[in-house]
This record gives structure tokens, C-alpha cells and sequence, in this order.
């Protein structure tokens, strides 16, 4: 095969590809990456450049790098044994056993799940079990509102796009499906109306119970929330937001939807990141990690209490469950299981966001955060007020870490990091090593600080 032609790709990719979300100047001026060929933590792109890649693949999915053999095989010998049974009362053997496993790892009485293709569709599928559940029930039949909060990322499909707010991505979609609102999140940086931070978990929490209260909780069916929020970069809540977010999603029967899309399977250093405060959803969404992004899957799993409340989940689509898929899936969790990853993403997490400590004496640096291997470094033009860039600068510090070959992902106000859960030690003091480089190559540049 002839070497890949980086320039004739760009071309191509400008003329027959839309890009998901990047403007059509961005991609004439700085180009989009087109990626050829990968192994562990490393990919390389058409122009034969290899980056160390801290972001699993820019969306958190390739938790487990590059390159894994059991993963293809078990998709390949799948494909080639049974590579599709059906759907609705059809199911394969794998399918079955994939949801037996995810029965087993989800915290308490988690259960029953049905597949998809991806984190929105997962999400899209939480929130209609949540609807189907109230109006089984019968205590709350008009039940179908659902509660997000600011700058959550929840899908990008008509339905869940309601309770999406970051990424700018659901004006353009307006009037969607009725009955979404959001209320503010517990950032502990720059903190809603800028209220101290020993004051946001009591006023986030209060708001909920006012904003159920104001919107008939007889019509309120849930609440959705990501336990590690990604807007502006790994937002980890006050110890106590969960805990006291679940006692009032009891007290008027609404019901916890904990989408785990990114934080799932491993990222904050435990299989689910509820986990990390003890608190169990009715019904949680996964997707990304579930299959280390070797195949599309998403998933939604009920807890014992929705799914004996459903005579019958009312929705199908083509490929609820798709064997490839679950075979991907089962193997991930096996690797995950047998290299005992999850505690090792915990370290190696822990060690990192230490590592990264050092970074806040920059002038530019206002905070640092992470939970498991999920870091960020969220910038600021004036550490007193907080102010965020409003030019590029972050962009520019993230475009200069790739000239220098390690990939991190500008999320808003921040650079994030993901890598998968494979990573070493010396690869995160490289990351940390060249984020610093990076900021004070463009601090220079820009006359900063
Ligand atoms: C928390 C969360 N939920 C849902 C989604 C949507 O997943 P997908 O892009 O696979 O549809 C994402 C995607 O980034 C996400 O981060």
C-alpha cells in the first residue's frame, strides 16, 4: 500500500468529510489530524508524527491504548461464530452474558441492561426508562421531566440534547422535546455567582429541592447528573453533593440517573465514579470505557427496582446488544479485571495530579484537579478574579504540548488529560514536563505573567 499522502487527505477531508463540531475555519487553518496507524499510548498520524497520547483517543474511549490483541480476537471470533442475533426477544449468548457481568460489577441492585450504540443513546434510554418506570408505577403517572444541570454533556441526539448545556451544541437544535430544565453545578473553582466554595454543595443541593418543588414534583421523573462533571474540565463535586442529591431525589420520588459515559469503567480509579461517595443511582448510562473504544456500545442499566416496576421496556432499535460489541466489552473488562487496571489507574492517577501540582505557580495556572486518571489543568488571565481566557490562549498552549508530541484535549477554560489506564509513570512526567514547557513557550509568546 502506498505511504498515506498527508496533504491529499487534508484535501479530501476539507472537500467529503464533516467534521463533527469543528468550524470549517479551524480546520482550514490549523488542519484537522489524520491518524494512520497506533500501538499502546502512542499514535501516529498520515504524516508519519507520533504523539504520546494523553486523551485515550481525545474522547476518554481507547482506555486501554492502542493495539489490543484479545479485544480484536474476541470481536473477530465473534463476528465469525454468531455476528448478529436479532433484536427484541432475539438476543445472543454474549449478550447475556455481557449484562450477567455488568450485574455484577455495578454497585448494589444495578441490574438489568439494554445496549445501544453510544453515550447518547444510553442516555436516551435512561431517560425513557425513567418515563416508563413513573407512568408503570402509576404514584406519579405525569411524570416526564428531567432535571440536568449548567454545563453538563449528556448526548448530542434530539431527545437527551435537552439536558446537555456545554459545547454550545443545543441552541441550533431549539424547541427540542419539551419537559428538560437545569439548574446550577457544584463547581469548586470558579463557583456559581462566585459564592464561596464551602457554600456550593448546600446551594446546589437546595436549588434541586426548589427547582422540584417549582416544577410539581408529581411531574419531575428524574434527575440526571455525571459524577465527575467535564465541562471546563474535571469537575470533581463536594464530598457531600451526592449523598445529599440522592436523599432528595427520594424524598420526592424523582429518580437518579448517574451518567457514567466517561467516568465508567475505570477512569476515576474506580469501576463507577458514584462509587467514590457511596451512592447508588436507579439507573446509570455507559459507553466509552465499556469497550475501551474498540467497537460502539453504550449502555443503560436499571436498578432491581425500575426494571420489576416495567411490565415491558417499550423501545427497539436494530442493534440493542450487538454481539461484536459485547464481545469487545467482555474482553475489555476481562483485561481490565486480570491486569488489575483499575487499581493501577488509581496510582498511577494519584502520582499524576500530584505530579502536576508544581504547575500552579504559573502565572496563567488557576487550578489544578483530578480524580483517578483524569486530570486538568484550568487556566486563568488573573488568578484573583478567576477570569478565564477569552482570546486562545489555551487553544495555543494545547496545539504547542502536540508540536512537542503529547496530545491533551482543550476543554473549555482547561487542558484535560485522559489517558488510558495503562499509563506509566514516566509517561505522565513527560505529560506534566511538557505541559509546562508548553505554558511558558506561549506565556513568552504572549507576553503572560
Ligand atoms: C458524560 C457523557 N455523556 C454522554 C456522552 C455522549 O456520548 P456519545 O458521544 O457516545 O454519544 C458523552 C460524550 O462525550 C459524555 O461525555
Amino acid at each position: 500500500m502506498d505511504a498515506p499522502n498527508l496533504d491529499a487527505l487534508t484535501r479530501d477531508a476539507l472537500d467529503y468529510y464533516l467534521f463533527p463540531l469543528a468550524t470549517k475555519q479551524d480546520m482550514r487553518t490549523d488542519g484537522p489530524m489524520i491518524f494512520s496507524s497506533a500501538e499502546g499510548m502512542e499514535i501516529t498520524d498520515a504524516g508519519g508524527k507520533t504523539y504520546l497520547d494523553m486523551m485515550s483517543t481525545q474522547t476518554r474511549a481507547s482506555s486501554l491504548g492502542y493495539g489490543q490483541e484479545r479485544i480484536a480476537r474476541a470481536i473477530y471470533d465473534q463476528l465469525m461464530s454468531l455476528h448478529y442475533a436479532g433484536t427484541f426477544a432475539n438476543v445472543a449468548d454474549t449478550t447475556i452474558r455481557l449484562s450477567a457481568k455488568i450485574a455484577d460489577l455495578a454497585p448494589g441492585s444495578l441490574t438489568a441492561t439494554v445496549f445501544a450504540g453510544s453515550g447518547s443513546e444510553a442516555n436516551e434510554m435512561s431517560i425513557k426508562l425513567a418515563k416508563q418506570y413513573h407512568a408503570a408505577k402509576g404514584d406519579k403517572p405525569r411524570a416526564h421531566k428531567i432535571i440536568s444541570r449548567w454545563d453538563s454533556y449528556h448526548g448530542a441526539t434530539m431527545g437527551v440534547i435537552g439536558s446537555t448545556d456545554y459545547l454550545g451544541t443545543r441552541a441550533i437544535t431549539e424547541p427540542g422535546v419539551p419537559g428538560f430544565s437545569r439548574i446550577p453545578a457544584p463547581s469548586l473553582y470558579r463557583t456559581p455567582f462566585g459564592m464561596d466554595p464551602s457554600e456550593v454543595c448546600d446551594f446546589c443541593v437546595d436549588f434541586l429541592e426548589q427547582h422540584i418543588v417549582h416544577e410539581g414534583p408529581e411531574t419531575v421523573a428524574a434527575f440526571i447528573a455525571e459524577p465527575v462533571m467535564q465541562g471546563d474540565g474535571v469537575q470533581v463535586p463536594p464530598d457531600d453533593y451526592f449523598p445529599r442529591v440522592r436523599e432528595v431525589c427520594d424524598k420526592y420520588d424523582v429518580l437518579l440517573i448517574g451518567d457514567e459515559v466517561i467516568c465508567g469503567f475505570g477512569r476515576t480509579g474506580r469501576w463507577f465514579a458514584l462509587e467514590h461517595w457511596g451512592v447508588e443511582c436507579d439507573i446509570m448510562s455507559t459507553a466509552k470505557a465499556i469497550t475501551a473504544g474498540y467497537f460502539p456500545l453504550g449502555a443503560s442499566t436499571a436498578s432491581r427496582k425500575v426494571a420489576d416496576a416495567l411490565p415491558v421496556f417499550t423501545h427497539v432499535q436494530t442493534y440493542n446488544g450487538h454481539p461484536g460489541a459485547c464481545a469487545a466489552a467482555l474482553a475489555t473488562i476481562d483485561i481490565l479485571e486480570s491486569d488489575n487496571l483499575i487499581e493501577r489507574a488509581a496510582e498511577t492517577g494519584t502520582y499524576f495530579l500530584d505530579g502536576m501540582q508544581r504547575l500552579r505557580d504559573l502565572p496563567v495556572v488557576g487550578d489544578v484537579r483530578g480524580l483517578g486518571m483524569w486530570t486538568c489543568i484550568d487556566f486563568t488571565c488573573d488568578k484573583k478574579t478567576k477570569a478565564p481566557f477569552t482570546d486562545d490562549t489555551v487553544k495555543a498552549i494545547t496545539r504547542r504540548m502536540a508540536d512537542l508530541g503529547v496530545l491533551g484535549g482543550e476543554e473549555g477554560t482547561a487542558i484535560e488529560f485522559g489517558p488510558a489506564l495503562i499509563a506509566t509513570r514516566e509517561m505522565v512526567d513527560r505529560c506534566v514536563d511538557v505541559a509546562e514547557q508548553a505554558i511558558r513557550e506561549v506565556m513568552a509568546d504572549r507576553d503572560l505573567g
